[in-house]
């Protein structure tokens, strides 16, 4: 058992707290980007959820069309002495201490437990789940009868008998496995299960071993298969124990049974210090290429490994038909489903970090753009129409229904109007080629998307003869208590960029296979720029603002109240859907996430007169909102105001501040956390073909450090308050922009003063 590392790299939970069970659960989550696992209590409990999830395999029940299905748990233990079984809800819990080392990627136990025949077990467990090789898992122990010789029960199961909760409400359970077969093979086990609607096989296998000797019995139960080993334990001697665990499905591998059983003989073979060893490894090497140094701020610095850790944990380079779901691997809420925080949110952090998973996110795009097609067409559309919620085939998977956050059922809209998407998934596509010149990629996929996204937008748009401009009615915006909103400011801008950015590529690239295969004229190219040039933006010259959509200046002027956690709240007489979509107030933010993502289409001052117009009505109801705003307030000069959103998109999931992190890990705000120091303290950005540094460190901080890929080169960059000090890993040479005057870069420290920002 490897030490902890520093308190820094370290979440802790020192006290048994039964009613935060599951919001534990998901700090506490251990992933590859393959498996997840809910960091549950080794030791059954009344209030733990344990939850095991595969990326990609979802089922398909009544009550929600497709969901990510609670797979089989192998990380249970029990242990019975003389009859007594740990328990926390018996006897007294003497110690108890959990905690997530985020350098390593363990999760470490600790208790002390008293019987309520006073008998004192004191066990040590540490868990992983293996970061590279995908299919291994364990959970490694220590245990100690403190105060009494005797018998010990150790079982060690995988337990198919469990149920997810339908995302948000809690009240539909399903069953989403059913059992194939369970096995015993020498001194393993096996547990084959299916899902009920998709027909996926998930193989999981065991094999639990002692470092004395046991008698071992198979047991079974419904759903369930365990070893269960007895043993003579001597009071004061310590024991160690390990389970080792593998899991494939029948999305990876054609025999199911076979890989698992092969695989567990390997890492038995191998070894536990052998698999925590590379394990560890693996994550060291991880953190070098992703690290941000923080000097002078260590709640900054703990918050933001803590979404760093998570968002690696989400993604799987090998798996090019999976994306990753808003609550991650990480829980329930939203049925897996994967949203445009993909794209807009998380995707730079691994275009900048980790271009091969980028690339990877990107071609579950591509892989579900029929999905993508069927939507378009059954909407009665162009081109592809990006699914608001995307499962495993691109269709829209977004329930009708759904509960309001005041309680009342609504309808969604969301699917036949948040039509944003499609332009957010090509925004991804072009940030990646920019930023890695991935030509190939470009060539064979991404020029596919930007063609047919535009086809969609060109279909969608429609000319108003009267005012002679296009314009794009019945949207819902990032906003969404607003719906059917004709020309909103947000969609329509990001249909112009799209069309426009379509049709550049498809000239440029007009001689390219793609653009054949597609058929795509140049008269279909001109008109996309035609749409482009005359769609309608909604902009007050007095004021200098931008309208939201029609009749937004119209609507009531709603103070929101300030309350204990900083996130404003909706006055209660104002807490009624129906009504506060007669309001200013807006859920996160919408013209400002257009002055961030097409930021040089826009002057400073405009960004300002905008920020200060809607900072007032956002009320942050989306976990979404303070990273795009605290990115803004960097660039318009408000710092304080930007680090304040900074923390509280790092911290939305250490403080449960929207309260429902037990439903998962919030992924989007993580990567907007990322964004908020990179692209709003550091001021990183992509213009003309470079890349600038416009550094804003907040006060709090003394020094900021991180590394970047661009265009195949890694970048370090440091900076402080006076100064920005930058070089290339391997001695290549770059020209990068700071503070609006280029810079050769190489191998050598080159350090910059930062005088006053233009
Ligand atoms: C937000 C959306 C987001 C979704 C999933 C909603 O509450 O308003 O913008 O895509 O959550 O994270």
């Amino acid at each position: 058992m490897l030490g902890l590392s520093y308190d820094s790299w370290c979440i802790t939970q020192e006290r048994y707290e039964p009613e935060k069970t599951q919001f534990y659960e998901t700090l506490f989550t251990l992933a590859n980007g393959y498996i997840g696992v809910r960091g549950n209590l080794v030791w059954e409990t009344r209030y733990g959820h344990p939850v095991t999830y595969f990326a990609g395999v979802f089922d398909r029940t009544l009550e929600v069309k497709t969901s990510l299905a609670n797979a089989p748990d192998w990380t249970n233990l029990k242990l019975t002495a003389d009859n007594e079984t740990i328990s926390f809800e018996k006897g007294k819990l003497l110690e108890y201490k959990r905690t997530l080392d985020m350098r390593q990627g363990i999760l470490y136990e600790r208790i002390r437990w008293k019987s309520p025949k006073r008998k004192i077990t004191r066990v040590e467990t540490v868990r992983l789940v293996h970061l590279e090789e995908k299919h291994e898992g364990l959970v490694y122990g220590r245990l100690m009868p403190e105060n009494y010789s005797g018998n010990i029960i150790m079982e060690g199961g995988i337990n198919g008998y469990v149920f997810s909760s339908t995302g948000f409400t809690n009240q539909l359970k399903n069953k989403h496995f059913e059992l194939v077969k369970r096995e015993e093979a020498g001194h393993s086990i096996y547990l084959e299960m299916k899902t009920h609607g998709s027909n996926i096989i998930v193989g999981e296998a065991t094999n639990i071993s002692l470092n004395t000797t046991y008698r071992q019995d198979v047991k079974y139960d419904r759903d369930y298969i365990s070893n269960v080993l007895t043993f003579h334990a001597e009071m004061g001697k310590e024991y160690e124990f390990c389970k080792y665990a593998t899991f494939y499905t029948s999305r990876d591998t054609k025999d199911v049974r076979k890989s698992a059983l092969d695989k567990l003989e390997e890492i038995v073979v191998r070894g536990y210090r052998e698999i925590e060893s590379t394990h560890v490894l693996a994550w060291w090497k991880k953190w070098e290429n992703v690290s941000i140094e923080i000097e002078g701020n260590e709640l900054a610095q703990k918050s933001l490994r803590f979404n760093l850790f998570h968002l690696i944990q989400c993604a799987n380079p090998e798996d090019e038909k999976v994306s990753i779901g808003a609550k991650g691997l990480h829980g329930e809420g939203y049925w897996g489903h994967a949203f445009w925080d993909t794209e807009i949110y998380m995707l730079p952090f691994f275009i900048y970090t980790d271009p091969t998973t980028a690339k990877a996110l990107l071609m579950y795009r591509y892989n579900t753009l029929d999905g993508a097609r069927k939507n378009a067409k059954l909407s009665g559309f162009g081109g592809a129409q990006f699914a608001w919620q995307s499962a495993d085939e691109g269709t829209e998977v977004c329930p009708k229904e759904l509960g309001s956050p005041f309680g009342e059922t609504i309808t969604i809209h969301i699917p036949e109007e948040e039509h944003h998407v499609v332009a957010d998934v090509t925004y991804g596509v072009e940030y990646y080629y920019k930023a890695t010149q991935d030509r190939e990629f470009l060539l064979h996929y991404g020029l596919e998307i930007l063609v047919e996204t535009a086809r969609f937008w060109a279909s969608r748009a429609h000319f108003d003869k009267k005012i002679k401009r296009y314009v794009i009615e019945r949207v819902i915006g990032p906003d969404e208590i607003h719906e059917h909103c004709n020309n909103e400011a947000y969609t329509n801008f990001m249909a112009k960029w799209n069309l426009k950015t379509a049709a550049d590529y498809a000239k440029k690239f007009k001689a390219s296979d793609v653009v054949k295969k597609l058929k795509v004229t140049s008269n279909e190219v001109e008109r996309w720029h035609e749409i482009a040039d005359k769609i309608l933006i909604l902009y007050d010259e007095k004021s200098g603002i931008y309208e939201q959509f029609e009749g937004y200046f119209n609507l009531k002027e709603l103070q929101l109240e300030p309350s204990r956690k900083g996130f404003p709240k909706i006055p209660s007489e104002w807490r009624d859907w129906g009504k506060l979509q007669r309001t200013r107030v807006i859920k996160q933010p919408d013209v400002v996430l257009l002055h961030y993502l097409l930021g040089d289409r826009f002057s400073t001052d405009e960004k300002k007169r905008n920020f200060d117009f809607y900072e007032p009505y956002t009320a942050y109801r989306s976990s979404l909102g303070p990273s795009v705003s605290s990115i803004v307030a960097s660039k318009i000069g408000y710092p304080d105001i930007a680090y304040q959103h900074f923390l509280k998109s790092a911290r939305i999931d250490l403080d449960d501040s929207h309260g429902n992190t037990a439903s998962g890990f919030h992924a989007a705000s993580a990567g907007g956390t990322w964004q908020a120091v990179v692209n709003g303290f550091a001021g990183m950005r992509i213009q003309g073909g470079h890349l600038y540094f416009d550094p804003h460190l907040p006060k709090e901080w003394q020094k900021l450090k991180f590394g970047i890929r661009w265009q195949g080169k890694g970048i370090i960059v440091e900076i402080t308050h006076k100064t920005l000090t930058a070089w290339t890993k391997d001695g290549e040479e770059v020209e990068i922009g700071v503070r609006g005057s280029m810079k050769k870069i190489t191998g050598e420290k080159i350090t910059t003063p930062l005088c006053q920002s233009q």
